[in-house]
């Protein structure tokens, strides 16, 4: 009896143990991975995937022609362990007749909740609060110390009304918003109804909002897409919260080589310069963001390491997902989440 040849699939990096335990019993496939959860060297990358017949890679790899190139005619399916795949060079994937294979929807609610976490905690101005009852600058209770903004009445915009943005939505209604407004390609009126959000060009969103939060994802359309003319059209009292996605460091996203969503200097400009009132992010350029770089010296800029999707079980569950669309894409079966190239 002739044995079948195991299918070669390549991992950039340890998994949590939902995905983990799936891909072990993969009895039809040779798992090959790269044993650190430090990104892997595009050198390494390209080492690995040769031969494979699945690539199983995360937002910080880059996966461009070089690495194609490298993975030769056998690379079936790419699977991201995150729903944003400005990381991959869609259109040579698409060419070479790759399928991809990604995250959506169950990272949204855990996405959500911290978009909402870290709104409050930028509008409340928690952080400082927090060290000055450290440093011994708390010294009595006064009627304007400390003071922030609040959801109550307010208005907040949403740039991208996909399904993080309508889950942050969700979220913030109970807070009494007043009125949403949203943009995106096109009016979504079936889902903006449920918030009765009005569609509204770029400019007018800024101008009325107290909250803006961007939650797009990264496209060469969303590239600079909040720059200064977006930032002077902000009220001085407005906060800017960000979640979308960002370059990750020297070896990584395609789109962002060529700029991000946030232009980030003229972020800064806008915070020192009282332009607006605060902003905090979750996503930076690059990632990590040196402790030295400006935006870390200012009080009103709280800045999270993209930890969006950060729960242990929404990442089990994603790596889960992610493992399931790439065994299914090597065996040409149909995948649980395939994005349409
Ligand atoms: P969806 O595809 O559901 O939503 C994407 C949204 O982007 C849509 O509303 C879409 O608008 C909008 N968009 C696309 N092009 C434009 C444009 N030109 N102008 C304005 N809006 C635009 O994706 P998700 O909601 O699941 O995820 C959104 C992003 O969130 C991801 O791409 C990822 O980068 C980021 N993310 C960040 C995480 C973190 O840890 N910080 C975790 C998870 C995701 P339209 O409705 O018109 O199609
Ligand atoms: C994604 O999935 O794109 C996020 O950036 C991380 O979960």
């Amino acid at each position: 009896m002739r044995l079948a040849r195991l299918m070669k699939v390549f991992v950039t990096g340890p998994l949590p143990a939902e995905g983990r335990a799936a891909l072990a019993q993969a009895a039809d496939c040779e798992v090959e991975q790269w044993p650190s959860d430090d990104p892997i060297p595009s050198k390494d990358l390209e080492q690995g995937v040769a031969g494979a017949q699945g690539l199983l890679c995360r937002l910080t790899d880059r996966v461009d022609k070089k690495i194609l190139d490298a993975a030769g005619t056998s690379l079936r399916v790419i699977s991201t362990l995150s729903v944003g795949v400005d990381h991959l060079a869609l259109d040579e994937i698409k060419k070479r007749g790759i399928r991809v294979g990604y995250t959506p929807g169950v990272l949204t609610d855990a996405t959500a909740e911290l978009a909402v976490s870290l709104l409050l905690t930028t509008c409340r101005r928690l952080p400082e609060a927090i060290e000055e009852v450290k440093n011994g600058g708390w010294s009595s209770w006064s009627p304007l110390w400390m003071c922030g903004y609040g959801l109550s009445q307010s208005t907040v915009g949403i740039v991208g009304l996909g399904r993080i943005g309508q889950a942050i939505a969700r979220r913030l209604k109970p807070f009494g918003v007043q009125r949403f407004l949203y943009t995106g390609r096109q009016p979504k009126p079936q889902e903006a109804a449920e918030f009765q959000a009005e569609f509204v060009p770029l400019a007018q969103l800024a101008a009325e909002s107290d909250f803006i939060v961007v939650a797009c994802s990264l496209t060469p359309a969303t590239r600079g897409l909040c720059g200064k003319d977006f930032f002077q059209k902000m009220k001085n009292t407005a906060i800017f919260i960000n979640i979308s996605r960002r370059c990750l460091g020297p070896c990584t996203t395609l789109v962002t080589s060529r700029g991000d969503v946030v232009n980030q200097e003229d972020l800064y400009q806008a915070l020192a310069s009282g332009q607006i009132a605060a902003a905090g992010l979750d996503v930076t350029t690059p990632e990590p963001l040196p402790p030295s770089h400006p935006l870390l010296t200012l009080k009103n800029c709280v800045i999270l390491p993209h930890i969006g999707s950060a729960t242990y079980k929404t990442r089990n569950t994603m790596s889960l997902l992610a493992v399931n669309n790439l065994l299914a894409g090597v065996r040409g079966e149909p995948m649980p989440s395939e994005l349409k190239l």
